[in-house]
């Protein structure tokens, strides 16, 4: 094959409707279906070439080379493309992100979007957007809901192949802004991973999966409808069920900070006081502030005022995964 680098983009998202443990976890088969929305400005980048001269797989992250677990990850999903392309040559792979790790903004979701489509780009195929969708859930659940645009949904499916993601509604649709207060961009100490093979472990988990048809219908209605108030409300619903979940497994996990927890009060007296704004929480200790993009100046502003708080990102409605070279 001819040898060539192929550079993909992908924006990292924040679920609205929380993935949160797994029904089988190497092949990522989530418990229950999720919603998100792509994070504008924040970006991973990855370039892919194929050398038949390599003896291994090599990868390089912000310019650092990584080996062990981060590098068998990315193996793992130079594999699959390989056994698909049906070619044997070993890749090099750079990456870098505008964003810092490991701190709740899903740096494995833009991660593994980004390789699933560089990847298998530069080993020849054209995959369509469900199987790149199903190729980036392998590396990392999330990632799935990276690949699509806009505001997306990943279907739980019955089976590995129609376990993927899509579009519910278009970047343009609704002008909704991701205020992410940064309270610790320390590396988180339980990573996701971990985190949804003990999911199982809570008394509590099965409730929420039992009740996540209906957490995911008023949420998706309230993205359709740009029902402001509904979507607040389902989406620190669902991200408190999650952390009840995390907080009561075992061993538990527990992903808040003091700063975390003074900013959910804010926010709610901030809604009570006539601004629309609702939180949501991954698992680290940032908080996701969403508003309307109108309020979105007046929203960061306010966040950077509380303590604790050591930094602000603010990002829009972004697009799908895509080629840059
Ligand atoms: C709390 O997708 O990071 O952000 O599949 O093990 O890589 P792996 O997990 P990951 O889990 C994300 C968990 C979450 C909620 C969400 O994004 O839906």
């Amino acid at each position: 094959m001819n040898t060539h680098t192929i550079t993909a983009q992908s924006s990292p998202n924040i679920a609205f409707i929380k993935y949160w443990g797994n029904r089988d976890n190497t092949m990522r088969l989530p418990a229950n279906g999720s919603i998100s929305m792509n994070l504008d400005g924040l970006f991973t980048r990855t370039s892919v070439t194929f050398n038949a001269s390599a003896q291994t797989d090599s990868l390089l992250i912000n310019n650092k080379p990584v080996t062990g677990p981060g590098l068998t990850r990315v193996s793992y999903i130079l594999d699959l493309v390989r056994e698909m392309a049906k070619i044997n040559e070993r890749a090099e792979v750079k990456s870098e992100n505008n964003f810092p790790a490991g701190a709740g903004i899903a740096s494995s979701a833009s991660a593994f979007a980004a390789l699933a489509l560089s990847a298998s780009k530069a080993a020849g195929l054209n995959l369509s957007e469900p199987e790149l969708s199903v190729l980036a859930r392998r590396g990392s659940g999330s990632a799935s809901r990276s690949i699509p645009a806009g505001f997306v949904e990943w279907q739980m499916g019955s089976n590995e192949k129609d376990c993927f993601a899509f579009s519910i509604a278009p970047v343009d649709h609704w002008n909704l802004v991701d205020c992410i207060a940064v309270v610790s961009a320390a590396h988180k100490k339980t990573g996701s991973t971990e985190g949804h093979a003990l999911a199982g472990t809570s008394p509590l988990q099965n409730a929420r999966v039992e009740d996540a048809p209906r957490r995911l219908e008023i949420c998706r209605n309230a993205i359709l409808k740009k029902d402001f108030e509904a979507f607040a409300a389902i989406i620190e619903h669902d991200s408190d069920i999650m952390h009840s979940v995390m907080m009561t497994s075992n061993p538990p996990l527990m992903y808040w900070q003091a700063a975390t927890v003074g900013i959910f009060h804010e926010v709610r007296a901030w809604r009570a006081g006539g601004l629309p704004v609702g939180y949501t929480v991954d698992a680290g200790a940032n908080v996701h502030v969403l508003c309307l993009g109108e309020k979105a100046k007046e929203v960061e502003k306010r966040l950077r005022e509380l303590p604790g708080v050591e930094n602000v990102l603010v990002a829009g409605v972004g697009d799908a995964a895509k080629i840059v070279s």
